[in-house]
């Protein structure tokens, strides 16, 4: 057995399957507020309801309810498997606002496409491109779906600024800090 100490403390990464589900997750949400964005333009301010709108609609509907089930299943396995240990090199501010923002952003992963699908059971929109309908989870009311799509947008504005401060705070501890925080995410950046 080699007797010569270790550089640094091995880097404790996100298990494959945690690392799949955010970076897939990172991509459907990555897709998922601009068409949100867009088809909202070119429905509600153009008045264009026209085939590319409704797919839009119906992409956005599907691609939503799949972030919920993916988001679902990556917090059930983190329940039950947790997380690597935090990079021992943190400040405990740093370690707070991390798990702050991990969970806010967790909350907000349930809670944005949850308004959404609320929003079609209220209004009701529920079919997707003709293939099958979401089941409802509410009666249909007209004036309560745009309060609740109303809160859908905000919630998704909220979450676009906590990514924004995710992905600020990752690229700070790889290019300023140089640490091994974005490693844990993607292990061949490990120093
Ligand atoms: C993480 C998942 C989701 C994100 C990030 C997201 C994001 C957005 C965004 C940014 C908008 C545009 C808001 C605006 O400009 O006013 C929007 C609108 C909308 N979303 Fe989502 N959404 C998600 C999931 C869902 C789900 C699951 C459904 C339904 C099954 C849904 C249904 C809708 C509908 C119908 C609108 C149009 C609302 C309106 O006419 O005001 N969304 N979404
Ligand atoms: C839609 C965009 C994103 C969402 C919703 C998201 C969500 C999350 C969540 C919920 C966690 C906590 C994982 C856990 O402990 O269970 C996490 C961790 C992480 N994410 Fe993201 N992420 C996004 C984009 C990104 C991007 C673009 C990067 C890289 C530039 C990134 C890098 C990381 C890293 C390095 C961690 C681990 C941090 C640590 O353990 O201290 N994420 N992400």
């Amino acid at each position: 057995m080699s007797t010569t100490p270790q550089a640094s403390a091995p880097v404790r990464t996100y298990s494959p399957l945690a690392r799949t589900l955010h970076w897939v997750t990172v991509v459907l949400v990555a897709l998922q507020v601009p068409v949100g964005v867009w088809m909202v333009y070119r429905g509600n301010t153009l008045n264009l309801w026209d085939k590319l709108t409704g797919a839009l609609y119906n992409g956005h509907k599907l691609v939503g309810v799949t972030i919920l089930v993916l988001v679902l299943w990556r917090l059930a396995y983190r329940f039950a498997r947790g997380a690597p240990p935090d990079e021992p090199t943190l400040e405990p501010w740093q370690r707070l606002a991390s798990h702050a923002n991990h969970w806010g952003l967790y909350l907000l992963l349930i809670a944005v496409p949850v308004a959404g699908y609320v929003g079609v059971s209220l209004y009701p929109a529920l079919d997707i491109f003709g293939l099958f309908k979401l089941p409802a989870v509410v009666a249909p009311d007209k004036a309560a779906a745009s309060t609740v799509f109303a809160v859908h947008g905000v919630l998704a504005l909220l979450l676009v600024a906590l990514v924004a401060v995710h992905v600020a705070a990752a690229l700070y501890h790889h290019l300023v800090r140089k640490d091994n925080v974005l490693a844990r995410m993607i292990p061949r950046l490990r120093r």
